[in-house]
């Protein structure tokens, strides 16, 4: 992406991320009263020099307080961030956001790679907790492990912000430095359906009466992937379209795994299918290979849908060889999920229930492509 669109797109989710947060106007204040008590003095060098300053004990502890509170705002925090595993497209872009984002304001940071392994990632976070670090951020590899994760981080008393896999609300009233920075998926979902249903037959190529859809899905125990499968289609039927579902797989939001399955799938339905949705655009990337090996035209007689709107899809769309993708913002999440830890640095406490922040996604078409590019 270019920078200017970049920053247009980050201001935007900015004003997305203060009106979505959930009731917690509360929010910039706390971010900003760190930096206001802590001004410029490094906290190493208050300790070097204790003797000169003479004050009062309980005024020590004052000075001591606000120079923890600059470190961990930016002179120096160290934060640990944990990512469900590298090799994963769209948790790539998000990492690379949030290096820029966090090293941009002084802090120590360091990523880990959970490897789709959640008993790695634990020791992670163990590790991290021992290294005492200011702040964690976690993109669990199980949505499942979220208890676990959560009491953890609970029972070591270190501010925590999740992102990327949702806990329930119920999960995180557990503990009141945790927040959830994300996307609601369901509206990506949604959008994709409505993609499909913005076009000349809305997806009824044939003209049969019903879109004939194969659906490549990520990982199903990611919420994300189960919202996306069920509001696609469901956009489609509440739209009064009959839809007909030739095929449902997982595809593990991987590359390879979308091309396989498309492949199969073109070779088992030829022309009955019109419609190729996929939970995320690598998996899309992917179909789109085994589309164009099967001598399918893309948007002429299939239509293909993805979500992120990575570089390598935006290309695709602009080309018509995407029907359109969903932004998927990770800036706008890396800024938002910086921004909340900031504020659990800062003291912030999250009350049950508002303990999610969501940044909104934005359809991505042929006509609007060129504003993410
Ligand atoms: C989704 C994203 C996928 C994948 C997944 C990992 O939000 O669309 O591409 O990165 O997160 O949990």
């Amino acid at each position: 992406m270019k920078l200017k669109k970049v920053i247009a797109i980050a201001m935007a989710s900015a004003m997305v991320f203060g009106l979505a947060a959930c009731g917690n106007s509360a929010a910039p204040a706390a971010t900003e009263t760190p930096a206001e008590e802590a001004p410029a003095e490094a906290p190493a060098e208050e300790e070097a020099a204790p003797a000169e300053e003479a004050e009062a004990p309980a005024e020590e502890a004052a000075a001591e307080d606000a120079a923890a509170a600059a470190d961990a705002a930016g002179a120096g925090g160290n934060i640990g961030v944990c990512i469900y595993k590298f090799d994963d497209a769209f948790m790539t872009t998000y990492r690379n956001a949030l290096q820029e984002i966090l090293e941009g304001k002084g802090y120590t940071v360091t990523f880990m790679d959970g490897k789709n392994d959640q008993a790695e990632q634990n020791n992670q976070i163990n590790n991290f907790i021992a290294q005492q670090v200011d702040a964690l951020i976690i993109n669990p590899v199980m949505t499942s492990a979220a208890d676990q994760i959560i009491a953890t981080v609970k029972d070591a008393g270190v501010p925590t912000v999740l992102i990327n896999r949702e806990p329930t609300a119920d999960q995180m009233s557990a503990y009141d430095k945790l927040v959830y920075v994300g996307c609601d998926a369901r509206q990506s979902g949604t959008m994709q359906g409505e993609l499909i249903l913005d076009t000349e037959n809305k997806g009824d190529i044939n003209g049969d009466g019903k879109v004939s859809y194969i659906m490549i899905q990520g990982d199903p125990e990611n919420i994300d992937a189960q919202y996306r499968t069920e509001f696609s289609v469901k956009a489609l039927t509440d739209a009064g379209m009959e839809v007909e579902e030739l095929d449902l797989q997982r595809g593990d939001w991987d590359r390879n795994k979308g091309q396989e399955i498309a492949q199969n799938d073109l070779a088992k339905f030829g022309d009955d299918i019109e419609v190729v949705f996929c939970n995320n655009d690598d998996m899309a990337i992917g179909a789109l290979q085994a589309i164009q090996a099967a001598g399918r035209k893309v948007n002429e007689d299939i239509y293909l849908v993805g979500v992120d709107a990575l570089d390598a899809a935006l290309n695709e769309v602009a080309a018509g060889n995407m029907t359109g993708t969903v932004l998927n913002d990770a800036q706008g999440q890396a800024e938002g999920a910086v921004q909340a830890m900031e504020d659990l640095l800062g003291g912030k406490t999250y009350a049950a229930g508002e303990q999610s922040i969501y940044v909104d996604y934005v359809k991505v078409t042929p006509d609007n492509v060129a504003d993410f590019q």
